[in-house]
């Protein structure tokens, strides 16, 4: 099989939230690499050819100036997607990869339709010799498949496939890119394989020192990536455990994160308690994760990484309950403000954001719901509400407004409810606040972000995970 030593033409299949990032990193340090971006999604690829780069497709600090340097350069977004899959020598398959709607397996394992139309289409356009990597975060054994399908099409044309999992965190992904705590590459252990595995190696030792790039065998790399979530989600879900338990003890959850954070075994990071984790991938990895194991009959195991995920649903209808309880008992017809949409600060992104669970919780007691995020977009707010609660379209609409002036959400309101750890909500006026709310005046802060002693000394009432 062709291998080049340095790759000099990458396509990435795939302009999301992973794709798009990675490859402009990627174009920006490797300037002798041209890179493509394809997706069938055309108005993604418009969206990121955007003039005005404040308008990119995806919010990320430090993205724009990135895209800026890159783009045009050698980094291209195209809708042409056969052309830039022959043109490659490396392509990088960077598809969405959802849990399973449909099926068997609904609801757990991961559906995999689109990565392998992705596989079809290389297996149907390649003219010539390529490497096929796994960006997308896939099940334990999946190249085994892509190979299969990309060797079917029976063409004079040879595939190494590698995996390549991506380790990025939404609102830090620039960071997490340019200083990568590691990069993973897993690929057959046989002559090509290797040969495959290092023509990476290059691309990546562009800025990276070689110890922080591993090299495994391909089922390794692609376990690693469901474990890494598992391992990250289940911290989430240990100290939120201890978040309701300090409620009731008078412990302080942080004041505990810190203690046990010392201990250099444990280490400090990834123990913010909060209103449950959301985001693409946590609860969708690991179901992922329970269902392989429930497939191999390790009942044992699926169950152990399972209860990730019930103690993370109980934490955010934990959080929605103490609201309803302390208002009285009642919150229909009460205007509640909910401030942040997003999974976490610094992002655009909304899946699974607890928001959306505790909003569909409180419109059920029938609260008027005030909205502010400074990043989230009005649709996409009604776009989450209406795919969740069973509530029809114009109910949703009716029930929610979405301001654009956090201070027009808490104007008049019963309570305010934190739900994402934006930094400008720490430097509101908070007397101002709570000048203009009913009263009592309750802020239930789900992040643990405002100060306490100031909160008290305004007034409020308030109720902040993991504190007494
Ligand atoms: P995304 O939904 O933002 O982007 C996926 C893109 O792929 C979409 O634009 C879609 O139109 C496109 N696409 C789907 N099928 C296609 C096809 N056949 N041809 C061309 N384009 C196609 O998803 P994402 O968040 O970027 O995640 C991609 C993968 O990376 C997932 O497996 C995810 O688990 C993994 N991952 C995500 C993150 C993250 O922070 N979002 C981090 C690490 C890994
Ligand atoms: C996570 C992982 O951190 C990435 O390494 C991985 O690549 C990515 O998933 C993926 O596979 O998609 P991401 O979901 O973008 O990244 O963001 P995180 O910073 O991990 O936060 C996830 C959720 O956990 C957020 O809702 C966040 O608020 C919450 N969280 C995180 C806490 O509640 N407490 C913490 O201490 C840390």
């Amino acid at each position: 099989m062709n291998i080049p030593n340095n790759i000099t033409n990458i396509c990435c299949i795939g302009a999301g939230y992973v794709g798009g990032p990675t490859m402009a990193v990627i174009a920006q340090k490797c300037p002798e690499i041209k890179v493509t971006v394809v997706d069938i999604n055309q108005q993604r690829i418009a969206d990121w050819n955007t003039e005005n780069l404040d308008k990119l497709p995806i919010y990320e600090p430090g993205l724009k100036e990135v895209v800026q340097e890159a783009r045009d350069r050698n980094l291209f977004f195209s809708a042409e997607v056969d052309k830039a899959i022959d043109e490659a020598q490396m392509i990088f398959i960077s598809v969405n990869t959802p849990t399973k709607t449909y099926g068997v397996g609904k609801g757990m394992a991961a559906d995999l339709k689109y990565v392998e139309l992705c596989a079809r289409k290389i297996a149907k356009v390649a003219t010539s010799d390529k490497i096929v990597v796994e960006k997308s975060t896939l099940p334990v054994r999946t190249a085994e498949s892509i190979k299969t399908i990309l060797d079917a099409e029976g063409k004079n044309v040879n595939f190494k496939v590698l995996s390549n999992p991506e380790f990025l965190a939404e609102g830090t992904a620039i960071d997490d890119l340019h200083n990568a705590d590691r990069v993973l590459i897993g690929g057959d252990q046989d002559e090509d394989g290797l040969k495959a595995i290092q023509s990476l190696v290059n691309v990546y030792s562009h800025w990276l020192p070689l110890e922080r790039i591993l090299t495994t065998n391909v089922w390794s790399s692609e376990l690693s990536k469901l474990t890494a979530n598992a391992f990250l989600a289940q911290r989430v879900s240990s100290i939120n455990a201890m978040s309701a338990l300090c409620e009731q003890t008078g412990a302080n959850v942080d004041e505990i994160a810190n203690a046990i954070g010392s201990d250099s075994r444990i280490g400090p990071k990834f123990l913010k308690a909060s209103v449950g984790f959301g985001g693409s991938c946590f609860q969708k990895d690991i179901l992922n994760l329970v269902y392989i194991a429930r497939s191999y009959g390790l009942g044992e195991v699926a169950d152990y990484w399972e209860q990730v995920i019930k103690l993370n649903d109980y934490q955010k209808r934990r959080f929605a309950e103490k609201i309803v309880k302390t208002l009285f008992n009642t919150v229909s017809g009460k205007k509640i403000a909910m401030l942040g949409w997003a999974f976490k600060q610094d992002t655009n992104d909304t899946r699974e954001s607890a928001a959306i669970y505790v909003a569909d919780y409180l419109l059920n007691e029938q609260a008027e719901l005030v909205i502010y995020d400074p990043k989230v977009k009005a649709g996409q707010i009604y776009t989450d509400l209406d795919y969740l609660s069973t509530r029809s379209e114009e109910e949703n609409k009716r029930l929610i407004t979405i301001v654009n002036d956090p201070y027009e959400a808490m104007d008049d309101s019963h309570a305010v409810a934190i739900l994402t750890e934006w930094d400008e909500f720490k430097a509101y006026d908070w007397k101002r606040v709570y000048n203009c709310m009913k009263k009592p005046a309750f802020v239930f802060d789900g992040r643990n972000i405002l100060n306490i002693r100031i909160m008290d000394e305004v007034g409020f009432e308030l109720y902040t995970i993991g504190r007494g």
